[in-house]
């Protein structure tokens, strides 16, 4: 791949893999972004014998040099954030000086996680199954003009008057709620004041840092966090997250322009999975559903939840590869389907009578959705050693054209394995 700024993006419903392909491609890049989202993320990359899950910091520190950022579209958990760059760096690893947050960036403080609760209990039936992270009440600061930024802790008296405003407004509205909790002021400023200088002096101006690299000639990757399906436009709304996890949400949430852009990869599984609550149209009927768990290892990378698993949808994925312009796919997970006899494709949804080649924004259709299935055969052999494209075994090609066929975008890579050698690089 000889693009130099690219975006990876998930194309289902998260989990797709993108740690291990940022992993892959950072060998080849001096900048890894991470452009939304914040530590719902759980991002796995395996180095030899040692696993990594990163939620929050992007998924190229593992590769000694790589500078890794953390965009103003990302929301910032900074308690967590520390805890993570510390485990990192007592494995060995020279991270902190690395690591660049834009000052644009919106902190999500306790309290986010808090909302986030109580607006699941609210929920009750109909609840979204969120992470817990405090995603949602963080965006919902940003967007209401209420957030506190990465860039307003330089002044040290107005970031404690922001936390004590913050923190005011909060318990009003938890009051309001009928809710028991509150948020203690006087810790809240303790703690947060007690990271400031720490935090302040990693901002940088990213969107600058990036487009001065681009300049130079070199490489870039914008790491995205969830899935097209979790977009809060495109997704399953409600059931989605609470930002543009799409591409288009990539140049804005580092601060460069679309055109500096020239690839994007989406991330798909070979299977689909998702965890949450929502719409998953090919989800596997018992006993197959725990079937393909345990033969993938599908529990969540920040929740340990069980992820629901099903066929491969072509439907899911082209819509994807519309809305995020995919130049390429990269298809991970092969290697879960060795052992299978026969794989399903759905191609297309009935609904009352009429066939759909396109992914609907009402839910209410998706929620009557028959997936129309095309059977092909497996391969039953393993993949696992599999390192160019003439070493997949027949079948196994073709499942993988008729994804290519399906979903209009080429495949660039395919991933038959946890580890980093453990990649097809199929585009010439
Ligand atoms: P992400 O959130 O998109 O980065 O994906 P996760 O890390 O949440 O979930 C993907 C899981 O699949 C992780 O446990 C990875 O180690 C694992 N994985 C990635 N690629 C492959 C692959 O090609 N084969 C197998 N068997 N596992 C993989
Ligand atoms: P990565 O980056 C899979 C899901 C949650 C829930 C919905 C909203 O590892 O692919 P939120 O906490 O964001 O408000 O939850 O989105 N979700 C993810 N599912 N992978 C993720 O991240 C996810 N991040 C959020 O399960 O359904
Ligand atoms: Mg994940």
């Amino acid at each position: 791949m000889n693009h130099q700024c690219v975006v990876i993006v998930g194309s289902q419903w998260g989990d797709e893999g993108k740690g291990k392909i940022v992993d892959v491609l950072a060998e080849r890049v001096d900048i890894v972004a991470r452009y939304q989202g914040g530590a719902n993320a759980g991002h796995t990359v395996h180095v030899g014998d040692e696993e990594f899950v990163l939620h929050q910091i992007p998924s190229g520190i593992l590769h000694p040099e790589r500078r890794c950022l953390l965009g103003n579209g990302v929301v910032l958990d900074p308690f967590q954030f520390f805890e993570e760059l510390d485990a990192l760096t007592a494995r060995g690893l020279d991270a902190e000086p690395r690591v660049g947050v834009s000052g644009r960036a919106h902190l999500l403080l306790p309290y986010h996680k808090i909302l986030d609760r109580a607006a699941e209990e609210r929920r009750g039936a109909g609840k979204i199954g969120t992470t817990g992270r405090g995603i949602g009440p963080a965006y919902e600061d940003k967007v209401a003009r209420q957030g506190i930024r990465v860039a307003d802790l330089r002044d040290l008296v107005g970031a404690e008057e922001r936390l004590r405003a913050a923190a005011a407004r909060v318990n009003e509205r938890l009051i309001g709620q009928g809710s028991s909790e509150r948020v203690d002021a006087d810790r809240l400023v303790s703690d947060v004041l007690a990271i400031r200088e720490r935090l302040y002096g990693l901002s940088t101006e990213t969107g600058r840092v990036i487009h001065d690299a681009l300049r130079e000639g070199k490489r870039v990757l914008l790491e995205g966090a969830q899935g097209a399906l979790l977009d809060v436009d495109h997704g399953t709304y409600p059931f989605v997250t609470s930002s543009n996890t799409t591409s288009g949400g990539a140049a804005l949430g580092v601060g460069i322009g679309p055109t500096a852009i020239d690839a994007v990869v989406g991330v798909v599984k070979a299977y689909t999975t998702r965890v949450g609550a929502g719409p998953l149209p090919t989800e596997f009927p018992s006993p197959m559903q725990e079937h393909m768990r345990e033969l993938g290892g599908e529990y969540g990378a920040t929740t340990g939840r069980p992820r629901r698993c099903g066929w491969f949808d072509a439907v899911v994925v082209r819509y994807a590869a519309r809305v995020n312009g995919l130049t390429g796919l990269a298809v991970t997970k092969l290697d879960v389907l060795d052992t299978l006899e026969e794989l399903q494709i759905a191609t297309g949804y009935r609904v009352g009578g009429e066939i759909l080649d396109e992914f609907p924004g009402d839910l209410g259709l998706l929620e009557e959705a028959e997936p129309v299935y095309e059977t092909l055969p497996g391969w039953q052999t393993s993949t696992a050693d599999a390192r160019r494209w003439d070493d997949l075994p027949a079948a196994a090609q073709a499942y993988l054209r008729r994804l290519e066929e399906l979903t209009g975008a080429p495949i660039w890579f395919v991933s038959v394995g946890t580890r980093r050698d453990q990649i097809i690089h199929v585009e010439v």
